[in-house]
């Protein structure tokens, strides 16, 4: 780990120069006038799984692959989709309800509906505009955005480009300088809150990865990428834009001094070189002052020591299967975190949201709000922007029906009365 902190402005990458791009910020709040065009609605695109398959029409099968799979023999990826089903609702028949209240205030600011993007590593390879369509469309459901620390966009255009609030999830690749100046480039730009995300000490063995050649695609000779070809050939608009774009695309957050934008390449031996620790959430807590949330909680006692050290968050996540295969699906986790936690931090969960029942059945379980990876994604590799808008629009008008149907006014009455289960309590 380097040591020492960086002085003065952090390093800007020339992106983060360019000026403004989008609508001028406004307050977040729900924006349902937001619709999507017409082929991607009902009955072309009716739920998530809908759009998976527009995204795995739009890719080139090594892109899709990354995004949909997860680590070892995928049991923790399959059983965080699957735990849902064990978990049913007991609703309040024969209750009048014309409208249902979906706020909910998260970290210190309000969501329209208790959602926020999670973090996506290598956005701008499923989609050139990447991060700024997934904040733009974030900010226009009045929702919030988390931004990892693997991304092609200058987070100062990505805050400019999002009207609701927008997270930092931070690893520590690049070192401790390059961190520091990030963190202190995402404080200066606005973000809302900090995300450490703990789970990720290696990468964990993602097989479709290996065997799809992601490597080659991100770094390897021209020669090694030929193997390509065939899936190219058939994904023409993906290719057209990937070029456009000028190719794989640089870590534009993670600048080490003297060096510039890291290599993209360059990122899974950064990571296994970069693992954090507890300690680290000292001299993090130090250089931000916001929000400080610990992302790839699984237990009591990890929750515990978060707050120990500052964090004012806890996700408990499985990094959506991708990390350690066999770990806890984690709507099973949550109850355990949220009676450790006993209110001392806001608690949120992510991996397998697919529905919009998922997070209502989150939220009766204890978590203040969900992060939803791989559906919006489906949305963005599919549409870009607008395929963001219609998975949104899909999950919050999901959780509307679903409170009507369960006879709750309002997020904010949710709780374990609503549900049954193996793992929920009344
Ligand atoms: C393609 C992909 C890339 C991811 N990259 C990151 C990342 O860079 N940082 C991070 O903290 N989590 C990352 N995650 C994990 C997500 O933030 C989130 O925990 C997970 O996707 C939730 O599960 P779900 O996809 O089933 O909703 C990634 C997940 C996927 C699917």
């Amino acid at each position: 780990m380097e040591a020492g902190h960086s002085q003065g402005h952090p390093a800007v990458p020339p992106e983060a120069r360019d000026g403004p791009q989008s609508a001028p910020r406004t307050p977040a709040g729900p924006v349902a006038t937001v619709r999507s065009p017409p082929s991607l609605r009902s009955p072309h695109v009716i739920n998530i799984d809908d759009l998976r398959r527009r995204a795995r029409r739009r890719l080139p099968r090594v892109v899709f692959n990354y995004v949909d799979g997860g680590a070892d023999d995928e049991v923790t990826l399959r059983e965080n989709c699957r735990v849902f089903q064990d978990v049913t609702f007991r609703p309040r028949q024969a209750v009048a309800m014309s409208s249902v209240d979906l706020r909910t205030r998260v970290l210190g600011t309000e969501l329209a509906f208790p959602a926020l993007l999670a973090p996506i590593g290598y956005l701008r390879l499923i989609h050139p505009r990447g991060e700024l369509d997934a904040a733009r469309a974030a900010g226009a459901a009045g929702i919030g955005f988390i931004q990892s620390t693997i991304s092609g966009h200058a987070l100062e255009k990505t805050r400019e480009a999002s009207t609701g609030p927008v997270g930092y999830q931070l690893y520590l690749v690049g070192g401790r300088a390059a961190s520091e100046a990030a963190i202190e480039r995402a404080r200066v730009a606005g973000f809302s809150a900090l995300y450490v995300t703990i789970d990720t000490p290696v990468a964990g063995l993602r097989e479709r990865d290996f065997r799809g050649g992601m490597r080659e695609l991100l770094g390897g000779s021209f020669a090694s990428k030929l193997r390509f070809l065939p899936q190219f050939v058939v994904r023409p608009r993906w290719v057209a834009g990937f070029l456009r774009d000028g190719g794989v695309p640089r870590l534009e957050n993670v600048v080490i001094p003297g060096e510039g934008p890291m290599q993209l390449i360059d990122v899974v031996g950064a990571l296994a070189r970069s693992r954090v620790t507890w300690d680290d959430f000292r001299w993090i807590r130090q250089a931000w002052p916001g929000p400080l949330v610990a992302k790839g909680v699984l237990t009591g006692d990890d929750a515990r020591r978060a707050i120990d050290h500052g964090a004012t968050g806890i996700v408990v996540s499985n990094h959506g299967g991708r990390q350690l295969d066999g770990a806890s699906a984690t709507l099973r986790a949550l109850p355990e975190v949220v009676a450790a936690v006993a209110g001392q931090a806001e608690v949120l969960m992510d991996g397998g949201i697919r529905r919009g029942s998922d997070i209502v059945k989150a939220i009766c379980l204890g978590a203040r709000a969900v992060l939803v990876g791989r559906a919006y994604v489906y949305g963005l590799a599919a549409a870009g922007q607008t395929g963001v808008t219609r998975a949104l629009e899909i999950l919050r008008t999901d959780v509307e029906r679903t409170l009507k149907l369960l006879g709750c006014p309002s997020i904010a009455a949710l709780d374990g009365s609503y549900v049954d289960g193996p793992f929920g309590s009344r």
